[in-house]
């Protein structure tokens, strides 16, 4: 993942020698996260159950860094190892979660556990620690089916799913710690994140890996629905650059939230026929599934605040974002 050259000189002089702790450092996007700061010169302790991940990018980074990060394999569940992971640190970015809209309506309390109470125990461990700065990985499923487009933080938060209305409370915890205990707190809606090492073999696969995943074998795409909702998809590396730059401004932050996209979007259809492309397999239409339950049909960012908060500027294309799924998905075949 490259962040842009202008940027990382900044960035470096906020992070080097600096302690943050990353929750759910070991996931899809944690783990590119986890590597920027490293880049950056950051010391990176990361509290991760690998409930949906695995060990193995982390593990080959401890190799090459050992002083620098290391990794507490629990649940933000549990205080005490939580107290552990964030002593120390400066900045917390709490992005470990229960990512699914799917797999939210069917465990419903499950994911109210870890995307809510985790968030007030990731709060209240960061207050004790007396860390400066808590950054959440808040998600755009909060505006749910508000038909007004693009989607303005002002707007009242409408969630369709378990995961949107966790993922809405931990916004208000955000908010309410830096109300009552002057934390600065700072809440990021990322909006359909992609990415490689984002996961394509669970039921639950977001869409970008599913569809790279079934073109690169010659296989039907499958879209939930008529494919003319649309999506803000936001790359990987845009993602991250937003969340270092919040972690990292001088910005007296107390629980602003901010959109995190491109401000374009694109419907299912377009997206599956660009993967297509990209992967040579143009000829292949997508198959036709009944909508989903908790599915928002319309997504698209105003990322004004953003732009002029955090200086945020999303500097990669879809089709270059799409291209590095691509390969990277290639790699693992070829690898495995
Ligand atoms: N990917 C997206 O499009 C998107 C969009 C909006 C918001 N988000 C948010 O961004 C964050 C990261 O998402 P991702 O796509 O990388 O998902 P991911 O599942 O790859 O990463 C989440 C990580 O959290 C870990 N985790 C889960 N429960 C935990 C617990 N109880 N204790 C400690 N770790 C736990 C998982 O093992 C995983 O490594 C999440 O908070 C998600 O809600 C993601």
């Amino acid at each position: 993942m490259r962040l842009p050259a202008e940027q990382v000189e900044k960035l470096r002089r906020s992070y080097a020698g600096v302690a943050v702790c990353v929750t759910g450092g070991a996931g899809f996007i944690g783990s590119h996260l986890v590597d920027a700061l490293c880049s950056l010169g950051a010391h990176i302790s990361v509290i991760d159950d690998l409930s949906n991940s695995s060990m193995q990018h982390l593990s080959e980074l401890i190799a090459l860094e050992p002083q620098r990060i290391r990794l507490t394999h629990a649940s933000i569940l549990d205080d005490d190892a939580l107290a552990e992971a964030v002593t120390g640190a400066q900045v917390v970015f709490h992005l470990g979660a229960l990512g699914s809209v799917p797999f939210s309506v069917q465990h419903p309390a499950r994911v109210w556990s870890v995307n809510a109470t985790g968030t007030l125990r990731v709060l209240e461990a960061s207050r004790v620690a007396g860390v400066r700065r808590v950054v959440l990985a808040a998600s755009s499923s909060a505006y749910g089916d508000q038909p007004t487009l693009p989607k303005v933080e002002s707007m009242q938060g409408r969630p369709l799913s378990p995961y949107a209305a966790s993922k809405l409370a931990a916004e208000h915890l955000m908010l309410c710690y830096a109300k009552s205990y002057a934390l600065s707190t700072v809440s990021l809606r990322y909006f359909n994140v992609f990415g490689p090492r984002q996961r394509a073999d669970s039921a639950y696969a977001a869409v970008v890996p599913s569809f790279v995943r079934a073109l690169s074998s010659g296989k039907r795409p499958v879209i939930y629905g008529d494919g003319q909702q649309t999506r803000d998809m936001t790359s990987v590396a845009c993602a991250c650059l937003a969340t270092l730059l919040a972690g990292a401004s001088t910005h007296a932050f107390a629980g602003e939230v901010m959109n995190v996209g491109t401000g374009r979007r694109v419907s299912l259809v377009q997206l599956a026929s660009t993967i297509a492309k990209l992967c040579g397999k143009e000829g292949v239409t997508p198959q036709f599934e009944p909508a989903r339950v908790g599915d928002v049909r319309d997504s698209l960012a105003d990322i004004s605040l953003a732009r002029s908060l955090l200086a945020y500027e999303p500097f990669e294309t879809l089709e270059d974002g799409l291209a590095q799924v691509v390969a990277w998905q290639q790699e693992q075949v070829g690898a495995g």
